[in-house]
């Protein structure tokens, strides 16, 4: 009975992450509205994101947050999901060269920072180690 729940679990966790797909440059424009309408971000700060700029405040780290939750990249439980970000930011690069990278970034949040600044601060760490991989990500799709 109790492999025959741990087989079950194990297949529902399985089944659930088959659902989740490399994210598009579509999922992401739906994304910016949802995230700026809930947080109240205004267009023109929108506008400076589009551009790859992401000043480090209050607003602009929950609206990481926003985004990456949207696309399935972390949660606020649990973080960052290495796996998906290896798919997603290694897109036809070598995933032995990429995962060390994400895991270097996606860090556990030893300090208890809040949510916002935790994606943040992962964010900004890919953004510094592979920003074109990070664009070109979203690009591609
Ligand atoms: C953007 O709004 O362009 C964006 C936000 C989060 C991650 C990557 C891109």
């Amino acid at each position: 009975m109790k492999y025959f729940v741990a087989v079950l679990l194990l297949a529902a966790v399985v089944f659930a992450d088959a659902e989740w797909k490399i994210q598009t440059a579509e999922n992401l424009n739906a994304y910016r509205p949802e995230c700026a309408n809930s947080l109240s971000i205004p267009e023109d700060k929108v506008n400076e994101y589009k551009k790859w700029n992401f000043p480090n405040d209050e607003k602009t780290q929950c609206y990481i947050k926003c985004i990456f939750g949207k696309m399935g990249l972390f949660n606020e439980k649990d973080g960052f999901n290495v796996e998906h970000l290896v798919k997603q930011l290694g897109q036809g690069k070598n995933e032995t060269i990429i995962r060390p990278e994400v895991v270097k970034c996606a860090d556990k949040n030893p300090q208890k920072t809040n949510a916002c600044q935790w994606a943040y601060r992962g964010f900004d760490c890919f953004k510094k180690a592979h920003l074109d991989l990070v664009q070109t990500s979203v690009k591609k799709n």
